[in-house]
């Protein structure tokens, strides 16, 4: 960041937040970001082409994104007025905060966690209360309850799978949550159906419970900006209230309506990363002086010890790019790796095999 006097300063609080940045390095296998490996079918794009070709341009976009809503409310067997959309499930989440979190309201995250819960929190000028797990990654549900009862935050998050540890909560962890909470229970499912298990059909219109999910990992569809929730209708008129009108655009309503009619394919491409990660998993497991932890999503966090950080960059070195979370709370000489094509597993494998070589010598 400069350092450079500014004509304006920004608000005080603000310099408290730190930036949320993965380094971009340009090398040719990027595990990283934990983007899907695959693209859409080719079929999807021109489906979604043709549409927005006879889609006029000049106008805005359906305000509340109904043929959308009624599409993905179908395929999750929920009623419509319980989805909202957003860009990304990113701003699904700024949006939950704006609206329920804020000034003189707290929000409850279990570190290490994806960073952006507590981060969009503080921007939203939201005071974070941080509960510890427990050993294995899991959330510690009596540690959380107590933290709950204490200070009641208005919005309490779970993430399951939690990136970047890839433990996927049981129902109960989650159930927990929901009887302890008087603000709302959001379970961020980015990850969601790499996962035995959803917490989704626990959605009640009287309840507390929100799920957020994103079209950018199972969908493949990161560039084109899609999340959305599965909320308590008096939620979602709530988050129809705060958001900008107009905000999300066409060609990504178009989109994320098209893509549910390839669901067999997304399927299919969820058991093909599965299996890569259970192979993946394996096989770090076998090198020596490398210890990876069970995950339900499309990575899986490793612990190579104190030398992560010049492992992570002997590994830029061999043309991979990995996630270095070894200054992340909690995760010393931890690194994590999105499950990408065979051959990007492999190429990872070898590269990571020969930088644990060259750092030990
Ligand atoms: C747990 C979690 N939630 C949300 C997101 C944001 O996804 P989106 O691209 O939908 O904004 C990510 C992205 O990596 C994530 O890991």
């Amino acid at each position: 960041m400069s350092t450079r006097a500014v004509p304006v300063a920004p608000r005080d609080d603000l310099g408290l937040v730190e930036g949320y940045h993965s380094p971009q390095v340009d090398v040719s296998v990027r595990l990283n970001t934990n983007e899907s490996p695959y693209a859409p079918p080719d079929e999807f794009v021109e489906r979604w082409l043709a549409e927005l070709r006879a889609t006029p341009l000049n106008r805005y976009p359906d305000r509340e994104a109904r043929d959308l809503r009624a599409a993905l409310a179908q395929q999750l067997g929920q009623p419509p007025e319980r989805i909202f959309c957003a860009n990304g499930s990113n701003e699904v989440l700024q949006t939950l905060l704006l609206a329920y979190a804020g000034y003189e309201r707290r929000a409850l995250v279990h570190e290490p966690t994806y960073a952006l819960h507590s981060h969009i929190a503080r921007i939203t000028g939201t005071e974070v209360l941080v509960a510890e797990r427990a050993d294995d990654f899991s959330i510690d549900t009596d540690a959380a309850c107590d933290v709950i009862a204490d200070v009641q935050p208005t919005v309490v998050f779970a993430c399951s799978p939690n990136n970047p540890t890839g433990t996927v909560e049981p129902r109960e962890t989650i159930r927990a949550l929901i009887d302890a909470a008087q603000g709302l229970v959001v379970v961020d499912e980015a990850y969601g159906e790499f996962a035995p298990h959803s917490a989704i059909d626990d959605v009640r219109d009287d309840g507390r419970l929100v799920v957020v999910r994103t079209y950018s990992k199972v969908w493949s569809m990161a560039a084109l900006r899609l999340g959305f929730a599965v909320a308590p209708p008096w939620v979602v008129d709530q988050l129809d209230e705060v958001v900008l009108p107009y905000h999300l655009p066409a060609a990504t309503q178009i989109a994320g309506r098209i893509a549910l009619e390839f669901d067999a394919e997304m399927r299919d491409r969820v058991a093909r990363l599965v299996s890569e990660r259970e192979r993946l998993f394996a096989a770090l497991g076998e090198i020596d002086g490398v210890a990876p932890y069970p995950s339900g999503a499309n990575f899986v966090l490793f612990r190579v010890g104190v030398r992560a950080h010049a492992v992570w960059r002997a590994l830029v070195q061999h043309d991979v790019l990995v996630r270095d979370c070894s200054g992340w709370p909690n995760l010393e000489g931890c690194l994590r790796v999105t499950v990408g094509t065979p051959d990007e597993n492999d190429a990872f494998l070898a590269a990571l095999r020969a930088a644990l070589t060259e750092v030990a010598g």
